[in-house]
């Protein structure tokens, strides 16, 4: 018998870990993979996991798999497509904790992927299971990144990819990643949300196998941040992680990574969890607000477009996280994302914008008095700052509708002159200064 099983998060139904299933077939509610802790509970251990940094060999060589008890503890080593992903960096950044209001703040970076977002960690998860299952072709709706790392792992594994973009602004440095690994992608006269209904029926139809977060391996890989970020603090729990919420397939892994590193004594104390939404895009933000007794999809708008989404497929999974981390959610306009992105950048850094919600984010909370100035806070960085061009240089040059550069850095233009050059030099510098 398999050590790992699928079980509704509703009704408890369980299904054999080889079917090829999303949601529960009584109920229609969202599955879990659950393993069977108590069997490798001598090998969940802090000493596992720390003879293990630094490898060469893999699976452990990556940031996912060097958790592989926790992550999918049977699975045929043979299958795992791996680039191998994680080992992102966590900085320690006091400048920016003083502009939150704070003392100690980390960044994590998962833009530091190797296809710059957090989607690899999932995606390794999901096409290693795509692989058990024997499944050719692979598919996604996605605002962006999950396309590009569907479309990366997919090419890397010797599968065929396929892409539900959405009509409209789609990142370039995105959609050009997922052209050049090769994915057959589609652009549809429909938003995310719906492109995500649409993608899970011709799948249905065609026999192909979804790699959205509604996937639950695709989460299995995402708890791997998590773990890290506890093995870089040296097991010690921060008071506080926050990050970004769109589709909440992070949210929905963060809380299971948590609960499950707590359960097994990894950790002695749970963290809070803040998820952030932009404020075009709020649906669990409205419905954290009335306890979580209504809850309404709408139609998403923002400059973030890696989470403008208005009906969050684990809309129950983050509601679960909140609950189990005793966390808050909060929501940030488009100003607040794009002045956090502007510091987090100029710390030389960088991010894309929907990674901004989780500095703008802790800054408000703080502000709320939510967040203690002495409390250890861990932010999420989701994506590279390579990822969405045009949303930095139109911020720099202050051409955002509805948006003002509070924090510019002006691109300035010079005929080839030694003396037009140094005047602009000299007055840069007086200006810094
Ligand atoms: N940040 C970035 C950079 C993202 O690409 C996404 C999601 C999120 C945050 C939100 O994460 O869905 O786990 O709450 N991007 C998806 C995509 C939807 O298609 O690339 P979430």
């Amino acid at each position: 018998m398999s050590a790992s099983i699928l079980q509704c998060m509703d009704c408890g139904q369980q299904y054999p870990i080889d079917t090829v299933i999303y949601t529960c077939s009584h109920c229609g509610g969202l599955l879990d993979v659950c393993h069977d802790f108590d069997s490798l509970k001598d090998s969940i251990t802090h000493d596992t996991f720390d003879a293990r940094l630094g490898s060469l060999n893999a699976p452990y060589n990556s940031g996912v798999w060097r958790y592989k008890e926790l992550i999918y503890p049977h699975v045929d080593e043979t299958h795992i497509v791996s680039r191998p992903e994680g080992n992102t960096n966590l900085y320690h950044v006091p400048r920016l904790a003083q502009w939150a209001g704070i003392e100690t703040l980390f960044l994590k970076h998962e833009g530091e992927n190797p296809t710059g977002s957090f989607k690899d960690r999932g995606m390794t998860g999901g096409v290693t299971q795509a692989r058990v299952l024997g499944m050719q072709r692979i598919a996604c709706a996605s605002t962006g990144n999950t396309s590009a790392s569907l479309a990366s792992y997919a090419a890397h594994g010797g599968l065929e990819s396929i892409v539900f973009f959405q009509n409209k602004q789609i990142a370039f440095g995105k959609l050009a990643q997922a052209i050049a690994y090769g994915a057959t992608c589609v652009q549809i006269n429909a938003d995310f949300d719906r492109n995500l209904e649409l993608v899970r029926e011709v799948a249905d139809k065609l026999g192909i196998y979804v790699l959205n977060s509604i996937n639950p391996f695709r989460l299995e890989g995402q708890k791997s941040i998590i773990f890290e970020i506890l093995q870089q603090l040296r097991w010690q729990t921060p008071d506080w992680i926050v990050c970004p919420g769109g589709n909440l397939g992070n949210s929905s892994a963060f809380g299971k990574a948590l609960q499950e590193a707590y359960t097994l004594g990894l950790i002695d104390r749970m963290p809070h969890l803040a998820i952030i939404q932009a404020e075009g895009a709020n649906p669990l933000y409205q419905s954290f607000r009335h306890d979580f007794d209504e809850y309404a999809p709408m139609h998403a708008e923002t400059i973030a477009t890696a989470i403008k989404i208005g009906n969050p497929v684990n809309y129950p999974k983050a509601v679960r996280t909140i609950k189990w981390t005793d966390g808050v959610v909060e929501q940030v306009s488009d100003q607040e994302i794009m002045d956090a992105k502007a510091l987090i950048d100029a710390q030389g850094i960088g991010c894309e914008p929907a990674s901004a919600c989780s500095l703008a984010g802790t800054r408000k909370l703080c502000e709320q008095g939510i967040i203690q100035a002495n409390d250890t806070v861990v932010g999420i960085l989701t994506g590279h700052v390579l990822k969405d061009p045009d949303a930095t240089i139109n911020y720099h040059s202050n051409s955002l509708p509805d948006i003002t550069a509070t924090y510019p850095n002006k691109l300035h233009q010079a005929e080839p002159s030694v003396e037009e050059i140094s005047r602009i030099l000299l007055n840069a510098t007086e200006i810094a200064r």
